[in-house]
């Protein structure tokens, strides 16, 4: 094999997305690839020809096992949006000039579903050009939003990490003989499967959390109000889990009621936070109890040191995968996981159509939200327990974990 290849981060970064990459870099050096090029913050970076040769960041086995264990997207990312190239054919003329004086006869991007839209309009425009070069998205989110696959990477450590850190709040609820309200902030924009997490707290040795509100749901505020007060008629500490996406009914974020300006992104997209405080500061004022909010914000996508083995697993061989179908010849596709038995647990990557996969966000089903909008039901641990399943011990060195990073060449 004579071509090179590329691979790109994009979107916001998960805990295991480099675990992706090692599974590209290492597959498609095994299997004769003669160059593996990253591009620096995605497609934004290739555009200003911004590129390392990675072989000379990842040289032996060690840097591998540390490149697994790295949070936050080694080579960079972006929220770049590409027109479509009818209306502007630039940067897809530029993109090829680079790929081609470059001999890239690979292309993968490993994102969520924005970076497969970028994915499906590079396909399709190499379609019109007669171009060879093979296009592969490589799934990766926190979100867990991307239609046709079971669960995207990166999904399983976000989720252990907020089943883990939810346990440990509602224990330290319980510290004071008196009244508190807790409300927890996670991230998935949209879709609420991370929040959804929160109900994996529950155990043998751990009540819950007392109330899940999703996006999937409107949110009524006075409603909540009323059923904090109703709980605290029983019990002194009452943690509840929001996302950071719930929506009033007139269609306003709850966090586009707060003071906070809220950025929006090449694709639209709102930052969302405050929801907690503001939720925490309406109990407050209604109720009259101590509050507190907790935002899990970045922490919660760049956990490293509390993966779940079965997650980093899976996203290195998702990567994997990626490069062998496309040294096979196949082209605009994205490499999904398909859950073939829930006990024992097992999956196996399968591929999908890339636009079939591009700008759509896949929800937790209605039916799975229970008990008037506040719980997950059965069907939803039998779903996402398995993905939180057993630890990678992070390599650590003077107490804390060590990291790979681009070396200053
Ligand atoms: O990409 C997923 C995500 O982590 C969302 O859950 C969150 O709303 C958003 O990214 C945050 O975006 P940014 O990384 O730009 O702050």
């Amino acid at each position: 094999m004579k071509k090179n290849i590329i691979v790109g981060q994009s979107g916001g970064p998960t805990a295991v997305i480099n675990s992706s990459l090692a599974g590209v870099f290492q597959t498609a050096m095994d299997r004769g690839a003669n160059v593996c090029y990253g591009m620096l913050n995605g497609v934004q970076g290739l555009l200003e020809e911004r590129y390392v040769d990675l072989s000379e960041h990842i040289e032996t086995h060690l840097d591998i096992e540390l490149l697994k264990r790295t949070p936050s997207s080694f080579l960079g990312s972006c929220r770049y949006k590409l027109p479509k190239f009818e209306d502007d054919a630039a940067p897809y003329i530029k993109i090829f000039e680079i790929l081609n004086k470059l001999e890239i006869g690979y292309f993968f991007y490993i994102g969520g579903n924005d970076s497969m839209d970028t994915i499906a309009k590079l396909y399709k425009y190499s379609k019109t050009i007669n171009s060879d070069i093979k296009f592969i998205g490589i799934p990766k989110t926190i979100d867990n939003d991307l239609n046709a696959t079971d669960h995207t990477p990166g999904y399983g450590s976000a989720a252990k990490y907020i089943a883990s850190i939810t346990k440990e709040v509602i224990r330290d609820g319980h510290v004071y003989d008196s009244k508190q309200v807790t409300i927890l902030e996670i991230m998935g924009r949209n879709a609420g499967w991370l929040t959804a997490a929160s109900a994996l707290a529950k155990s043998e040795d751990c009540e819950g959390v007392d109330m899940i509100f999703l996006p999937e749901m409107v949110f009524d505020i006075d409603k909540f109000v009323k059923k904090v007060s109703e709980l605290q008629k029983n019990k002194k500490s009452v943690v509840v889990a929001v996302s950071e996406g719930i929506k009033i009914a007139d269609g306003r974020y709850v966090s586009e009621l707060t003071e906070n300006v809220q950025f929006v992104d090449a694709f639209g997209h709102k930052t969302l936070n405050g929801t907690a405080r503001y939720l925490a500061n309406k109990l407050a004022e209604k109720i009259g109890c101590k509050t507190r909010a907790i935002e899990f914000s970045t922490l919660q996508r760049c956990a490293s040191h509390i993966v779940s083995r079965v997650d980093i697993t899976e996203a290195y061989q998702v990567g994997g995968a990626g490069v062998k179908c496309a040294f096979d010849g196949e082209s605009g596709k994205m490499v999904t996981l398909i859950r073939t038995s829930d006990d024992p647990y097992q999956c196996v990557t399968g591929l999908f159509d890339i636009a079939d996969v591009a700008n759509l966000e896949k929800t937790v089903p209605k039916e799975w939200i229970i008990n008037d909008g506040t719980y997950l039901s059965e069907e939803f641990i039998r779903y996402a327990k398995p993905l939180i399943q057993a630890e990678l011990t992070p390599i650590m060195v003077d107490g804390v974990p060590r990291h790979l990073f681009l070396k200053k060449l």
